[in-house]
């Protein structure tokens, strides 16, 4: 299905827009079915819109109703500079009302790191849909090298069909720790996936993941993040000078 895509003059504006589409977005899905499940990914594109959500657009989020889960976790312990739970949990949940046990980490110190994979994954699998209530958003980041969560080029993990969450020896970028990764099935299986997207460095991958074919490619395996909605992208204007000419928008922020 063809993507969404706004492009902002920068990430502050991109951030500032998505963490008021976010804040709707939860409170219609708390409004309609109690709970605004939340699926988010690490890396420090996302942390202005955490800060964000930990301030005054926060305010009206319906964070009693929130049940937070992470993409991907790099194998560390919950305190250590990498981790992107302690990233998000220092820069917003830890400033909102949201109970700490609606916070579900990855155990990124717990060995082997396929194991911490096989139990987030019985967490995960009873909330797929159709038997499961489903997720409500998947936000996701791109790396340089068209990586999301922690699915990088050539990597097994990114042809993992059945499997929701595995673990990952290499990984592609730094930090070159073992991660752990929810798969392309289970990331689309949510009901809406948001991308946030700055910097020129991704413009080469935004090229690479608009040109793939409808199946995705696995040379830019966010391509392979396939939700039945169409995903939306928020770019600033540095990495959207990659979308082909037909995808081209003037900036809406
Ligand atoms: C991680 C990620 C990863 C990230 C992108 C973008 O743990 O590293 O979840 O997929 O979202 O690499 O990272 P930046 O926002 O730091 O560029």
């Amino acid at each position: 299905m063809r993507p969404r895509v706004e492009v902002f003059p920068d990430l502050e504006t991109a951030s500032g827009a998505l963490a008021r589409r976010l804040v709707e977005l939860a409170t219609r899905a708390a409004r309609e079915h109690g709970t605004f499940r939340w699926v988010l990914s690490g890396g420090r594109t996302p942390v202005g819109l955490f800060r964000r959500l930990a301030g005054p657009a926060g305010r009206r989020f319906p964070w009693s109703a929130a049940e937070v889960y992470f993409a991907d976790e790099r194998c560390v312990g919950p305190h250590d500079p990498n981790s992107n739970f302690a990233a998000a949990w220092a820069t917003l949940f830890s400033r909102v009302p949201i109970p700490r046990r609606r916070v579900h980490r990855l155990l990124g110190e717990v060995r082997p790191p396929s194991s911490a994979a096989a139990r987030y994954a019985r967490l995960v699998d009873p909330l797929r849909a159709p038997t499961g209530p489903g997720l409500d958003l998947v936000l996701l980041g791109i790396g340089p090298d068209g990586h999301t969560a922690s699915l990088f080029p050539g990597s097994p993990a990114v042809r993992e069909r059945r499997r929701s969450v595995v673990s990952v020896r290499r990984a592609g970028l730094a930090p070159f720790v073992p991660r752990l990764t929810l798969t392309p099935p289970a990331l689309s299986a949510a009901r809406e996936v948001w991308f946030l997207v700055a910097g020129s460095d991704k413009a080469d991958a935004i090229s690479g993941i608009f040109r793939a074919p409808p199946e995705g490619d696995l040379r830019f395996p966010a391509s392979l993040v396939r939700p039945e909605s169409p995903t939306v992208w928020y770019l600033d204007r540095a990495a959207a000078a990659g979308l082909p000419p037909d995808r081209a928008s003037r900036p809406t922020g």
